[in-house]
């Protein structure tokens, strides 16, 4: 493996399967949305940066109802493999979302301390309803509960990059999920 790649080991879920997933919650996600929203009033996906933007992008495209994409940035405070339950709000939403049905989209539930304070933003934002959607869940660390209304995958406690996601800003653009392995 080249010096580029240093760090990551092996694949966890492929491109191929990550495709076929998002296809699948795309479908769920219009399906229980269709009857809620419309072109006046459509579904806000809110991309979670940095780490959703990828998946977001593929979701999006998987959806056959009306959307709105906002991105808000965050950033949680602590060293790269963990988070301190501290979220700072770097890029807010361009639009409000009162009334709106807003989508969370994440990368992964950790700690679950993000989302749990985004979903309390949101609702706080008197948003109409507050729906996450996570590709990853990684229930071994979960600090705090968060509900996921449409998840991608589970997985074990184990650092993952790609698709999206980094270990000090690195690998996010592999194309396939693998594992974080700091001496390979
Ligand atoms: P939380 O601990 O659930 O608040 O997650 C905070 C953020 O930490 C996530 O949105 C990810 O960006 C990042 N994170 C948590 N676990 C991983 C991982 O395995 N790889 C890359 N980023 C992660």
């Amino acid at each position: 493996m080249g010096e580029a790649l240093n760090g990551v080991g092996y694949v966890l879920l492929d491109r191929t399967k990550l495709e076929k997933r998002v296809r699948e919650l795309g479908w769920a996600i219009s399906e229980h949305y269709r009857s809620r929203v419309s072109p006046s009033s459509p579904l806000v996906v809110v991309s979670v940066l940095k780490g959703s933007f990828i998946f977001a992008a593929d979701l999006v495209r998987a959806l056959d109802i009306p959307v709105r994409i906002e991105f808000l940035g965050v950033r949680s405070y602590g060293d790269s493999t963990t988070s301190s339950g501290v979220v700072q709000v770097t890029q807010d939403l361009s639009h409000s979302v009162e009334e709106q049905d807003v989508l969370l989209v994440e990368d992964i539930v950790d700690t679950g301390l993000t989302s749990a304070f985004l979903l309390e933003q949101m609702q706080s934002r008197r948003a109409r309803t507050v729906g996450l959607c996570s590709l990853l869940n990684k229930p071994a660390r979960a600090v705090v509960p968060v509900q996921i209304d449409f998840l991608g995958f589970t997985i074990e406690d184990l650092f993952v990059v790609g698709y999206g996601l980094d270990a000090a800003q690195r690998f996010r653009n592999l194309p396939d999920l693998c594992v974080f392995q700091e001496d390979t």
